[in-house]
């Protein structure tokens, strides 16, 4: 049995690895156990570059945000938020617009209880625990409805997310029902672990993450354009993460499909 460290609330399963966890060891965080760093590990093993691939996205992130907020938005809605970690959507949209609101929302209760401590008392960000497979609980929820004004132009963040939602739970579906009452001038925001650039490691890397109660459903470019339910996709569309609006040429990589991950934004006219 691990021995329960004081960020973890009773219940937690930490003899099973947990993909938000697995997910903060990549990115160097604190919040993972032996059972998450035995996974990484072997998954790193399997696929050096995994570190580098969720640098890249929250780099990805982190340009989306503010592109969102170039565009107006003031408020966002970050769904599979995940466990804190350097550059959150509250820090980033704020450092560009002082007045921006965000709502952080995640399934897992590390990421919510974490995301609750570093928050408490800020009168413009929400943590909720909720499950994107329930939009309507989410969009109804107490604490989103007092921060979220869905008569002005929202972002959606779904990033590193919907790969955890298989295709029995209809993910077009869900993401539909999430942008069905943004108002003309919303965002959506997206990334995706692909496999069309790594097909031989996509079955193995899979195989790992059903040890998790997540399991990973990597998915092909049109399968990820899909998601986006014909909403207009700005410049450049659906891209390997490091594509996607580069800010230095530091973000831009000479074999871009290394990086496996695909992310792209949506307007909604
Ligand atoms: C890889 S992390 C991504 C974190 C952050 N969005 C980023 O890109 O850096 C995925 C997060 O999605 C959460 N998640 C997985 N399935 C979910 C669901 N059905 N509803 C809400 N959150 C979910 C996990 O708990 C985890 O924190």
């Amino acid at each position: 049995m691990t021995q329960r460290p004081e960020w973890a609330p009773s219940g937690v399963d930490l003899d099973r690895p947990n993909a938000g966890r697995v997910y903060d060891y990549y990115l160097g965080g604190s919040h993972n156990v032996a059972a998450d760093r035995e996974m990484a590990r072997e998954a790193i093993e399997l696929w050096p570059e995994l570190p580098l691939i969720m640098n890249a996205n929250r780099a990805f992130l982190r340009r989306a945000v503010r592109y969102c907020v170039a565009q107006g938005m003031r408020q966002f809605l970050d769904i599979g938020s995940g466990i804190p970690t350097v550059g959150n959507v509250h820090e980033v949209a704020q450092a560009a617009a002082p007045e921006a609101r965000v709502v952080y929302v995640d399934i897992n209760p590390v990421a919510v209880m974490h995301s609750r401590a570093i928050l408490e008392g800020d009168p413009q960000t929400g943590v909720v625990q909720a499950d994107l497979r329930e939009p309507d609980a989410i969009l109804g929820h107490p604490e989103v409805r007092a921060l979220i004004d869905f008569d002005q132009p929202l972002a959606v963040l779904l990033v590193a997310l919907l790969h955890f939602v298989p295709d029995g739970d209809d993910p077009i579906g869900l993401v539909g029902r999430l942008t069905a009452p943004l108002r003309p001038g919303s965002h959506l925001v997206i990334s995706h672990a692909s496999r069309d650039s790594q097909s031989q490691r996509t079955a193995e890397h899979q195989a790992l993450y059903s040890r998790t109660s997540t399991p990973m459903t990597m998915r092909t470019r049109a399968q990820i354009e899909a998601l986006f339910g014909g909403l207009e996709l700005v410049e450049p569309g659906v891209v390997f993460l490091p594509q996607w609006r580069p800010e230095s040429s530091g973000d831009v990589e000479s074999h871009p499909e290394r990086f496996t991950g695909l992310a792209g934004v949506a307007a909604i006219r």
